[in-house]
């Protein structure tokens, strides 16, 4: 893709507005809200949102917008709530299904209807316990039936059982093109020079298999070598073996993709989710969460205390090279990229990209102001010649 794109503060607000606020992204598991009040938040790209298990039983989404005068109604990240959601700042309150309960001195109010005036309803949609949200209607069909074809692969880590490892989400900010850490995850051609302990781990026997109708996947089958670093020699000693596993997921890390930005990894001893998000053009959010299985054991639990310690490397590694691709697309001496066949995974996704975003085909950056109306050319030209 052209350096421009890298860089342009207008393109990144329609990719916003395509991408992220139309596609599905992914906020939590379903262990994360197990009880009736339990919620947790999620903010991306100027839109709030909260999931909240409601007092009926029932998993939803909300705009954490309160239809007073737009206050948050929930501060926290994640947090529990007796029956109530009331709004911190003139205090009218909202059912655990989003429905207005009580406005503030009502007496000085219009008439309002509980429904109307209730928190705004987000698509919502489960997969695995995986709960995905979606703040603005797009094209792209429900996550349980994207990720329909990973299903037979997936049933045996039985994600019903997993919790959270750890109280919190973790996030952090990057100073880098969101695309720039898609284009990095989306290959393995930099797996044996950049992160040794994945070398270690699984050296030759990973590989990728791009973006198909929504939805990649990357293997990574242990190699039967005992491991040089610390780290990977005592995993692939520790790891217990996994009853629940088929003999070829017992030594694997499996990844699975969901277009544009979201990535689980199953591993034999935990579940983890990641995906990455534009603040500004140079600036992205990475956030994601560890799940471990709920009879975790010292053994299992050592094992993924270790596996942590590889990935922790290993996105230190990522990150060094993302922001040295993402610098080289403001030199004056980058020329564009020349792909290995290993990389095709990039250019799939770049493809889809494209697909979706058509003003990432033009070669220079158009004129100041003129990306969104250079991009709806595109869609004219594409209507008319569908009418002839
Ligand atoms: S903004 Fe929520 S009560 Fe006023
Ligand atoms: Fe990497």
């Amino acid at each position: 893709m052209p350096a421009w794109t890298y860089h342009s503060e207008e393109l990144t607000e329609i990719e916003k507005e395509v991408l992220f606020r139309r596609h599905w992204q992914i906020v939590c598991h379903v262990s994360n809200v197990p009880n009736p009040g339990d919620y947790m938040c999620f903010d991306m790209v100027g839109e709030r949102a909260v999931v909240m298990h409601g007092d009926d039983g029932r998993i939803r989404a909300f705009h954490n917008l309160c239809r007073h005068r737009g206050s948050r109604v929930l501060a926290e990240e994640q947090g529990h709530c007796k029956r109530v959601i009331t709004c911190p700042f003139h205090g009218w309150s909202y059912g655990t299904d989003g429905q207005l309960r009580n406005p503030a001195v009502p007496d000085s109010l219009p008439k309002l209807d509980k429904v109307e005036h209730g928190l705004k309803p987000i698509e919502l949609d489960i997969w695995m316990g995986f709960i995905f949200i979606r703040f603005k209607e797009g094209d792209q069909p429900p996550v349980s039936e994207l990720m329909k074809r990973h299903e037979a692969e997936v049933a045996p880590y039985q994600t019903e059982s997993i919790i959270p490892a750890y109280d919190r989400v973790w996030s952090h900010e990057m100073d880098v093109n969101w695309k720039a850490v898609r284009d990095v995850d989306n290959e393995g051609y930099h797996v044996p020079m950049a992160h040794p302990a994945l070398q270690d781990l699984y050296g030759k026997n990973y590989y990728d298999e791009a973006l198909v109708n929504g939805t990649n996947r990357s293997v990574g089958a242990f190699t039967e070598s005992d491991g040089r670093l610390w780290s990977v020699k005592n995993y692939k000693k520790i790891l217990p073996d996994r009853p629940n596993l088929p003999k070829e997921s017992k030594r694997k890390w499996l990844y699975v993709g969901l277009f544009p930005n979201t990535v689980i990894s199953f591993y034999p001893e935990s579940v983890n989710f990641y995906h990455e998000y534009p603040v500004a053009a140079g600036k992205t959010i990475q956030r994601g969460m560890s799940y471990r299985y709920a009879d975790e054991d010292r053994q299992l639990r050592l094992a993924r205390y270790l596996a942590e310690r590889i990935d922790r490397d290993t996105v230190d590694e990522d990150t060094q090279l993302i922001k040295w691709s993402c610098e080289a697309m403001e030199s004056s001496a980058f020329d564009g990229i020349i792909l290995s066949d290993r990389e095709y995974g990039v250019r799939c996704y770049h493809d889809a990209l494209r697909e979706r975003i058509p003003v990432m085909n033009e070669e220079q950056a158009p004129a100041f102001n003129q990306v969104a109306a250079v991009n709806a050319a595109y869609g004219d030209r594409k209507a008319a010649a569908v009418a002839e």
